[in-house]
Order: structure tokens, then C-alpha cells, then sequence
């Protein structure tokens, strides 16, 4: 695949982008070059109104401790009925550069599985199923009511997907990591393991600090991950730049 934004980055086989994914990059997709997407895009989630969702993501997020240790992050901040149409786009403008039969899984929480749900479908996407990922017991209880222990993939396909291939589970369970490179970060291991049916090049059009691209290095796919926000976008190229030394020195 080849770009010209201003702010490209090539490590290995992971192509890195500093752009706005829906409006910028995800038109510019050759139609059938993606293998799979796999992100974790914002939320916009953390309250029931409005007024509740435009707070900055660490207040909706984080509890007051751990507050300002990781930079904000962008796009957070949509209701309901602009989150389903920011969704529904960009979800159809990926699935315009998948190919046949190609996998799309999106991460969300309790609050957005409805709306997310609806998206991959209104993105023309056909939907397959909902894997729960259990943060473990580390997350932070709350007296008198159920722990907010899990989150969500939604995925599905670009329509007909053959039944052949590898038998993947349809629940993973992987603690938030301790060192956190976003505020929002996942666990590279949950990434890799749930790459097992991907094919690449995987396209992660949010990919913050980019565990994902981490996982595909590993796995050996080709990755290509864009992010808007600067901080993020240096924190993925420094990450993915480490794992790549570390696996020359190996
Ligand atoms: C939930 S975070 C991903 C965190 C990631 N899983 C990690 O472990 O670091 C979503 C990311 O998408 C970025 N983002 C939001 N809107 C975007 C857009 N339109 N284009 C590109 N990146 C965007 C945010 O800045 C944020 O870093």
C-alpha cells in the first residue's frame, strides 16, 4: 500500500499514519488491499446525556488518581445519534477496502454495544457475533452492583466468509496492562490472540499507542494503523520502533 500523507511512518511491515481515519485515509483505501480490520475506536460513552459525554475522557474514564498520567484523546465526544452515523461511516468505508469475506471487529463497552451493533450493520457489514473480553477482577469494584468487568468485540464480515480455517474462542479473558501507553490501552496478548482469524494486512484505523500493530509484528501480518492525535501517533512509532530493535538484537 503506498500513501502521501504529510506524516507517514514505515517500520518493518507496519505502515503508520497521522490523519483523520474516516475523512482522510479510509477513502483512499484500494478497494479488496485489507485482510481484516481490527480497532478500538473512541467510545463517545461514559454517561447517559450528553452533557456527560463531552467531559474530557479522563473524567469520564479514569478515577481521580490516575488522572493526567496519560494524554486525552480525541473524538470522544459524539451522542448517540452521531455516534451511529460516525460509525456507520467509517465501518462502510472500510468494508469498501476489505476484501470478500474479510473480518471487521470493533471494541466497545456496555453502554455503545446497542448503537455499535447497529453500525457494523448499517455499514453493510454482515454481523457475526459479539466476543466479551473480561478485564479480570483488577477493575475497580463498585459496592452494590456488578463489576463493569467486561468489554466488547463486535464483529462480522464482508459478507460471505467460507467455513474453513482455524476455530477461534468466543471469549477471551486479559487484565488491563499496568504500564499503560493511552489511557484506553488493551493487552497485546488479547490482540494476538484474537488476530488467530485475521487476515492481513489489518487495518486499525484508531490504533492509539497500537497494540495491535505490536500483535501483527509479532505474528509477522502486515499492519497499517493511523492515528490523529500526535502524542499517540509518537507513542505507536516509538513502541513499534522498540519491538522492532528488540527483535534485530534477538
Ligand atoms: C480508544 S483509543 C485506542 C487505544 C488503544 N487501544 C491503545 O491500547 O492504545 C482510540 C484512539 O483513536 C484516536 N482517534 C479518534 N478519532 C480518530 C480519527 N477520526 N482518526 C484517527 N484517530 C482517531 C484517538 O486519539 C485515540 O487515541
Amino acid at each position: 500500500m503506498r500513501f502521501s500523507f504529510p506524516e507517514t511512518v514505515q517500520i518493518g511491515s507496519a505502515t503508520l499514519i497521522r490523519a483523520d481515519s474516516l475523512f482522510d485515509v479510509l477513502a483512499a483505501l484500494v478497494p479488496g488491499s485489507i485482510g481484516g480490520v481490527l480497532t478500538d475506536p473512541p467510545y463517545s460513552s461514559g454517561g447517559l446525556h450528553a452533557g456527560d459525554r463531552i467531559r474530557a475522557p479522563s473524567q469520564k474514564y479514569q478515577s481521580s488518581e490516575y488522572r493526567h498520567l496519560q494524554a486525552e484523546f480525541v473524538g470522544d465526544n459524539r451522542d448517540q445519534r452521531s455516534f451511529l452515523a460516525w460509525s456507520g461511516l467509517w465501518m462502510h468505508r472500510a468494508r469498501l477496502g476489505m476484501r470478500p469475506g474479510a473480518i471487521l471487529g470493533a471494541f466497545t463497552d456496555w453502554r455503545q454495544l446497542p448503537v455499535t451493533t447497529d453500525a457494523l450493520q448499517t455499514a453493510g457489514l454482515v454481523w457475526r457475533g459479539i466476543v466479551p473480553w473480561d478485564k479480570t477482577e483488577a477493575v475497580r469494584p463498585q459496592l452494590g452492583r456488578y463489576r463493569n468487568q467486561a468489554e466488547f468485540l463486535v464483529w462480522g464480515t464482508n459478507g460471505h466468509r467460507a467455513s474453513v480455517g482455524r476455530i477461534a474462542p468466543g471469549a477471551y479473558r486479559a487484565s488491563v496492562p499496568r504500564a499503560k501507553l493511552h489511557m484506553a490501552a488493551k493487552p497485546v496478548s488479547l490482540m494476538r490472540d484474537l488476530l488467530a482469524i485475521i487476515d492481513g494486512p489489518v487495518l486499525d484505523p484508531f490504533m492509539g499507542s497500537s497494540p495491535i500493530g505490536e500483535a501483527c509484528a509479532e505474528l509477522g501480518l502486515p499492519y497499517l494503523g493511523v492515528e490523529a492525535d500526535p502524542r499517540h501517533f509518537d507513542t505507536a512509532c516509538r513502541r513499534l520502533e522498540a519491538f522492532a530493535e528488540r527483535g534485530a538484537a534477538a
